[in-house]
C-alpha cells in the first residue's frame, strides 16, 4: 500500500474496468479495506496478464483484464479475449497493506495463496483453529519453530481452501493438516466432513501446500490440476499391488500356490537377495518415492527371519505419508 498513489481513486480509473469501478465506488467498507481490494486487483491483473502474455503471446491491457468473483467470492479474469479454453485459475491475498496474487492456466487447473502478516496480533488462536491432531504435528516441532508453523498452517487452510473455490465455509477442521516438513516448507492436508461433501472426488487425496517466509510475512501457495492430484493409496491399494507384482515376478519360477498376503518372501517364494532389491526399487518406481528398503532388508538379514507380502505392505504404507514426487500436481512458490 505503501506505493499506492495519494489518490487511489487514479489507479483506479487507470486499472479498472467501467464494471470494476463501478464495484469499487459501491465498495462500502472501511479503507484499508477499500485499498486492499484495490491492490489485490493490481496484483491479480497484472498475474493473468503476464501469464497470458507467456504463455499466449497476448498483450493486455489491465483495464481489458476483469476480475469477477464468482457467487462463493472467488475471482476469475474475464475479458473480450477469454474463452472456456483459455480461463486462467486466479487467486488474491491481502493483509496488511500487502496483496499478492497467483494465476496458472492448464485444464481442471485451481490455484490458492495466502498471505499473514507475522506483526499482527493474535494469540490463542491454535485451540480454535487447529484439531488436537494438528495441535500435535505442532508440539512435534523444536519449541523455537511452532509459532512460525502455527502461522504457516493457518494460511495453508486458508490457500487451499481458495484453490477449492469455497475459503473456509465448511469449518476450520474440514480441512485437515495431516502431516508438516518443516526443512522442505511442505504442508500436507486432506479434506474431511463438511468439505468432503462439497468435494466428494476428493476422499483420500492430499493436497500439497508450499509455505515461505520472509521477514514480515508467512505465505502459502497450491497449484493442482483436477485429475492430476495424488492420490495417497490405501493399504488394500498397496497389498493389491503387491500381489499382482509378486505374481508377475513369481510366474516362471514353479511357485505350486498362488501368492497369498501371507506368503514369505524368502522361505516360501523363494526370494534371493536380488531379487527382493528388483521388487523394492520397481515399488519406489511405482510410487515415485524413496523409501529405507535397505535398512529393511538389512534389519530382516540381522534378525534372521523372512518378510511376508503384508508385513512389505505395511513398510509401504508407513512410508508413503506423502507425495514428494507430486511435483506434477504443485510447484513450489515462485
Ligand atoms: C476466502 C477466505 C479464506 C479469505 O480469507 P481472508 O483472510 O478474509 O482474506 P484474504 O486476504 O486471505 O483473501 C481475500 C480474497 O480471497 C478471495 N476469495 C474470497 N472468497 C473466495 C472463495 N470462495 N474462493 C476463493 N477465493 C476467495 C477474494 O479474492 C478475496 O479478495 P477480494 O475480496 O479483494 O477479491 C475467507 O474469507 C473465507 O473462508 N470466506 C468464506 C466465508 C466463511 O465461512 N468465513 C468464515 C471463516 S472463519
Amino acid at each position: 500500500m505503501d506505493s499506492l498513489p495519494d489518490e487511489p481513486g487514479r489507479l483506479a480509473n487507470q486499472i479498472l474496468s467501467p464494471g470494476e469501478q463501478a464495484q469499487w465506488l459501491s465498495v462500502r467498507a472501511v479503507e484499508k479495506r477499500r485499498h486492499e481490494w484495490l491492490l489485490g486487483r493490481c496484483a491479480a491483473k497484472e498475474a493473468v496478464r503476464l501469464l497470458l502474455e507467456r504463455r499466449m503471446g497476448l498483450h493486455l491491457s489491465a483495464a481489458e483484464i476483469e476480475i469477477v468473483p464468482d457467487p462463493f467470492g472467488c475471482p476469475r479474469a474475464e475479458g473480450a479475449w477469454s474463452k472456456p479454453e483459455l480461463q486462467p485459475a486466479l487467486s488474491i491475498a491481502h493483509s496488511q497493506g500487502t496483496a499478492v496474487a497467483l494465476a496458472a492456466i492448464g485444464p481442471g487447473m485451481s490455484v490458492g495463496i495466502d498471505l499473514e502478516s507475522r506483526s499482527h496480533r493474535r494469540e490463542h488462536y491454535e485451540s480454535i483453529a487447529f484439531r488436537p491432531d494438528e495441535r500435535g504435528l505442532l508440539a512435534g516441532l523444536p519449541g523455537d519453530l511452532r509459532e512460525e508453523w502455527a502461522l504457516r498452517m493457518w494460511c495453508a487452510k486458508e490457500a487451499a481452501g481458495k484453490a477449492l473455490g469455497r475459503g473456509l465455509s465448511a469449518g476450520l477442521g474440514a480441512l485437515h493438516i495431516t502431516r508438516i516438513d518443516a526443512g522442505a516448507g511442505r504442508i500436507e492436508l486432506e479434506l474431511r466432513d463438511g468439505a468432503l461433501e462439497q468435494f466428494p472426488r476428493l476422499r483420500d487425496q492430499v493436497l500439497t501446500i508450499y509455505t515461505a517466509g520472509e521477514s514480515k510475512f508467512v505465505f502459502s501457495a497450491i497449484i493442482y490440476q483436477q485429475g492430476a492430484v495424488r492420490m495417497k493409496p490405501g493399504r488394500q491399494e498397496i497389498l493389491d499391488y503387491l500381489l499382482q507384482k509378486l505374481g508377475e515376478l513369481t510366474a516362471d519360477w514353479d511357485y505350486p500356490d498362488p501368492v497369498r498376503p501371507e506368503s514369505l518372501l524368502f522361505t516360501e517364494l523363494g526370494f534371493e537377495s536380488l531379487d527382493a532389491v528388483v521388487l523394492c526399487t520397481a515399488i519406489q518406481e511405482h510410487y515415485h518415492t524413496p523409501m529405507p528398503f535397505a535398512e529393511l532388508l538389512a534389519e530382516i538379514g540381522q534378525q534372521q527371519r523372512d518378510l511376508s507380502i503384508n508385513e512389505l505392505a505395511g513398510f509401504v504404507v508407513a512410508h508413503l505419508g506423502g507425495p514428494p514426487g507430486a511435483e506434477n500436481v504443485s510447484r513450489r512458490v515462485q
